[in-house]
């Protein structure tokens, strides 16, 4: 087992994501890096110490390794947001990755460039080894199991891909048959998430060569063949990305299968560097996918 610091904001939330990851074997809130010893909760309130609210997380690197650990940290995160996340404001609930093996920090500094790469102006996420730690009270330990309605800065999806991933695998075991697999994963996605229409599109034989070809789904009729490049399927897989349409409406050629449908998420199926399928998501709502949605159904798509 391995453990790494990780400073989110509020460690309420941040625990409780954590937490549901698949690897991750335990977790613990507290202090990290401040000025005074043992401080209690009320005194890092007033932003006065120095300390961060910070999980410590106890992982398995044979099934979740450190890089992945902390690709899913800054899916929780605005990383640019200096002192500030969500609505909770102060040096308390600055970001931070704080670690205690100094050999685990070329995968971390690795980690930080790549995600610094996808932004123009520079992270606002520390990366210091661990000064200090110190254990907060009882009260907030695993506090929203304790209090399933309390408050938290994360929106409630970011809990519920982890275990939407680790169900998916359960569920589809070592079962090779990928009608069977990718028929189970739509009616898992849908059931647990919600969503107004979930399939798969699959690359396979058009008169003219290669077209997506309507593949399992769960919801109303579809639209049977989209060709390469076209609507927002044929571009996800055609510049091998996920894409993300707030509102169809402005999509330039949205191919509309429903008049319900008012944003989209379109994640491409890759095996071995060729996009094979896509997983295509409709929400009935404007605006419902982000960056939380692409990170955790990138990973959702790789068990398929
Ligand atoms: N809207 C998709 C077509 C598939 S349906 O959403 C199920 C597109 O533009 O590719």
């Amino acid at each position: 087992m391995k453990e790494i610091y990780l400073a989110g904001g509020c460690f309420w939330g941040a625990e409780h994501y954590f937490r549901n990851i698949e690897g991750v074997v335990d977790t613990e809130v507290g202090f990290a890096n401040g000025d005074t010893p043992a401080p209690t909760y009320e005194q890092v309130y007033t932003d006065t110490t120095g300390y961060a609210e910070t999980v410590r997380v106890i992982y398995n690197p044979d099934g979740l390794p450190l890089d992945e650990l902390l690709r899913a940290f800054f899916c929780a995160i605005d990383p640019l947001s200096l002192n500030k996340q969500g609505e909770d404001e102060g040096t308390r609930y600055r970001t931070g990755v704080y670690y205690t093996d100094p050999a685990d920090l070329p995968v971390v500094m690795k980690v930080f460039e790549e995600i610094q790469a996808e932004y123009s102006s520079p992270l606002a996420v520390e990366l210091l080894p661990l000064k200090n730690f110190f254990v907060a009270d009882g009260r907030h330990q695993d506090y929203l199991v304790k209090n399933p309605d309390g408050y938290c800065h994360l929106p409630l999806k970011i809990f519920r891909y982890p275990r939407l991933v680790s169900d998916l695998r359960h569920l589809l075991g070592d079962e090779p048959d990928l009608v069977a697999r990718l028929s189970n994963a739509a009616a898992l996605i849908k059931e647990k998430m919600g969503f107004f229409w979930v399939g798969f599109y699959l690359v396979g034989p058009s008169d003219n060569g290669k077209e997506l070809i309507l593949g399992p789904f769960q919801g109303s009729v579809a639209c049977m063949r989209i060709g390469y490049g076209r609507g927002v399927c044929g571009t996800a897989w055609k510049e091998a990305r996920t894409v993300v349409v707030p509102d169809v409406e402005e999509f330039p050629g949205h191919i509309a299968c429903s008049s319900l449908s008012r944003s989209e998420i379109v994640v491409p199926i890759d095996r071995g560097g060729e996009v094979t399928g896509v997983l295509d998501i409709d929400s009935d709502e404007l605006s419902t996918f982000d960056h939380i949605d692409a990170f955790w159904l990138e990973r959702l798509v790789r068990i398929l």
